[in-house]
């Protein structure tokens, strides 16, 4: 993923997260107007302490001064925490609106792009990524907006003070705009390496903890800890790489704003010696020196808090932007299918992951209510051809119709509603057993959860968990064998009512004492319904009303059973061979 560097406007791309909040973002901009100048007022008391209550005596005058120094601060420090509550709130709105776009655009993509990125790095970009971003809209460009009108007050102030002793205490500070410069050109890569190479060690680490028991079972621990480590060392490099541009820049910039000091006390002095300056006004001078200093330390921080933002924020909207390679068509239209099942036909179908073809000019249908087996050799393109018809992916070439109506020109949503997949291994989310059958149909209510598992030959098991269907399950709760998985998927599935029905190796996973019984609910599912089953099981095959056998992406044979037992083609071989190592199964 480090391919050429998109260039993408991250700030602008910022604005339509900004304008819902543009009111709080005017009216925080019209009280910071109020709060710089009375921010950095104080050294203007100061001067007039020195000349004119010192210097000309005017004791009576010193209590006003100090009421008005106190009052103005007061209020530069209460309006002061007033913004920066209102653009932090501003700032958190922005990333919870980005975040939760990351994930809706991640729900549309296809499974070929979830497929092709690693999960750890998409975690990277939607979490810490986003959050980078916060940094730069609310703090950086608040930052900038606040110091720019804070160095340009304190500026103008010490001009009027003196015009001469002003100009050239501010003549070193052009010397930090080069250095900026200089400075952003050579962080630019490196804060995109660290956020890359966060993404990297992100996907790993994911990787590894998902595949902890095979790097156990095959002992490769020291093997994986070196390959974490090397990722882990990218980071450090890239990483040290941005301490050491940093600490060139920043005490740089500080020794060059240091300067500013030494010419405003050695010429003012000079100046104040000759009578064409006050001692008041060099105290005043002296007051200004740190709100003239800190937008110039600040600018240094800031700018690389814009680097680093516009790292992340490019590998943010770098997702945002990722065309969606299976979409609805604007004219997409809502699939309805007329009761009786649907009709499914595959015409001249061609498609390839990547280069290689997977599936060569496959041809078949499948009328309401079939059941269609796919059978073949492992990698011959089984799975893919059932991952098309909910399009998953979406053919290279060719036509996938649902009664006589292709896939593509009708809205993913509707098409999937009339599709229920049961898979090898199934996937359930962490919470109840309820939650996961009624995942199915989020309105169901119990007698019919407890009738579609009843149908799945799940009840019983059901009753048997801790809490029945209260019972948590997945992650944090009790861990469920194959079968019993399978069961629930089916039970899922009854509850769904679908018209296809998707079933990829559904006993494979399963502990053999239990293969009769799902396969029994798996019939039972299957009744009216148009069904597509893979499995090596030829129990579960033989029955069907066609079955195609697959080899290398081409459909080589079709026909029933019988049919193709007579033809003696490659189906028959590969029953004979099954069947051959059943009869020669030791009996004891
Ligand atoms: N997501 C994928 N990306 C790239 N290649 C894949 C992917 N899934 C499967 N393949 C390849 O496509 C071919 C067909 O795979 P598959 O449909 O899973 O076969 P089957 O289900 O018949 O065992 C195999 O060569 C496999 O390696
Ligand atoms: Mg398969």
């Amino acid at each position: 993923m480090s391919a050429p560097e998109p260039d993408i406007p991250v700030f602008r791309r910022l604005i339509p997260y900004l304008r819902p909040h543009a009111v709080t973002i005017g009216l925080s901009l019209i009280l910071l107007l109020a709060v710089t100048p009375a921010a950095s007022f104080h050294p203007l008391v100061w001067r007039y302490v020195v000349d004119d209550v010192i210097g000309r005596r005017h004791l009576a005058h010193l209590l006003p001064a100090l009421l008005v120094m106190f009052a103005v601060q007061g209020f530069a420090t209460s309006v002061g925490a007033l913004r920066d509550a209102m653009m932090e709130r501003v700032g958190q709105k922005m990333v919870f609106a980005i975040r939760n776009d990351v994930y809706a655009k991640l729900q549309r993509q296809s499974m070929g792009y979830l497929h092709d990125h690693r999960t750890g790095d998409l975690i990277a970009r939607a979490m810490s990524d986003v959050d980078v971003l916060q940094d730069v809209a609310v703090q950086g460009l608040d930052a900038i907006v606040s110091n720019l009108l804070s160095f340009l007050w304190v500026a103008s102030v010490l001009v009027a003070l003196n015009a001469r002793l002003g100009m050239a205490t501010l003549a070193p500070i052009a010397v930090v705009f080069f250095l900026t410069r200089f400075f952003n050109a050579r962080v630019k890569a490196i804060y995109r390496g660290v956020r890359e190479r966060l993404g990297d060690m992100n996907a790993r680490l994911q990787e590894n903890l998902n595949g902890m028991a095979l790097i156990k079972a095959f002992a490769k621990e020291p093997y994986e800890a070196r390959r974490f480590r090397e990722a882990t060392e990218r980071y450090l490099r890239v990483n040290f790489g941005a301490i050491r541009a940093r600490n060139i820049f920043f005490p740089g910039v500080r020794f060059v704003g240091f300067f500013s000091n030494i010419v405003a006390v050695g010429y003012g002095a000079w100046l104040t010696v000759n009578g064409q300056f006050t001692v008041g006004g060099l105290v005043a001078y002296r007051g200004y020196w740190w709100p003239l200093f800190q937008p110039i330390n600040q600018l240094a921080t800031i700018n690389e808090m814009l680097q680093r933002a516009q790292a992340a924020g490019r590998r943010v909207f770098e997702l945002l932007d990722e065309p969606e390679s299976v979409r609805d068509l604007p004219d997409a239209v809502e699939l309805n299918i007329g009761s009786g099942g649907a009709r499914v036909e595959f015409r001249d179908v061609s498609f390839a992951y990547s280069e290689r073809p997977v599936l060569c000019g496959v041809s078949f249908s499948a009328n309401p209510g079939e059941m269609v087996a796919l059978v073949g050799p492992s990698g011959a393109g089984k799975t893919t051809v059932l991952n098309l018809i909910p399009r998953f992916w979406d053919p290279k070439s060719g036509q996938i119709l649902v009664d006589g109506i292709d896939i593509r020109s009708v809205t993913q949503s509707s098409l999937r509603r009339h599709l229920a997949i049961v898979q090898q291994d199934t996937f359930l989310f962490s919470g109840t057993v309820l939650d996961n059958v009624r995942y199915g149909r989020q309105d169901a209510g119990m007698e019919e959860v407890v009738e579609a598992a009843r149908a799945a030959n799940a009840h019983d098991f059901i009753m048997q968990l801790p809490q029945e269907y209260r019972t948590e399950i997945g992650e944090k709760g009790v861990k469920l064998s194959g079968g019993q998985r399978q069961r629930l998927a089916i039970a899922r599935a009854f509850l769904a009512n679908p018209e296809i029905l998707i079933l990829d190796e559904p006993t494979s996973s399963v502990e053999p004492e239990s293969e009769t019984i799902i396969t029994q609910a798996l019939e039972r599912l299957m009744q009216g319904r148009t069904t597509f089953v893979t499995s090596h099981r030829f129990s579960l095959v033989r029955g069907a009303n066609r079955i195609l056998v697959f080899s290398s992406g081409l459909l080589v044979e079709s026909g029933d059973h019988l049919e193709l037992i007579a033809a003696d083609g490659l189906y028959a071989s590969m029953y004979a061979m099954q069947m051959g190592d059943e009869a020669g199964r030791p009996s004891c």
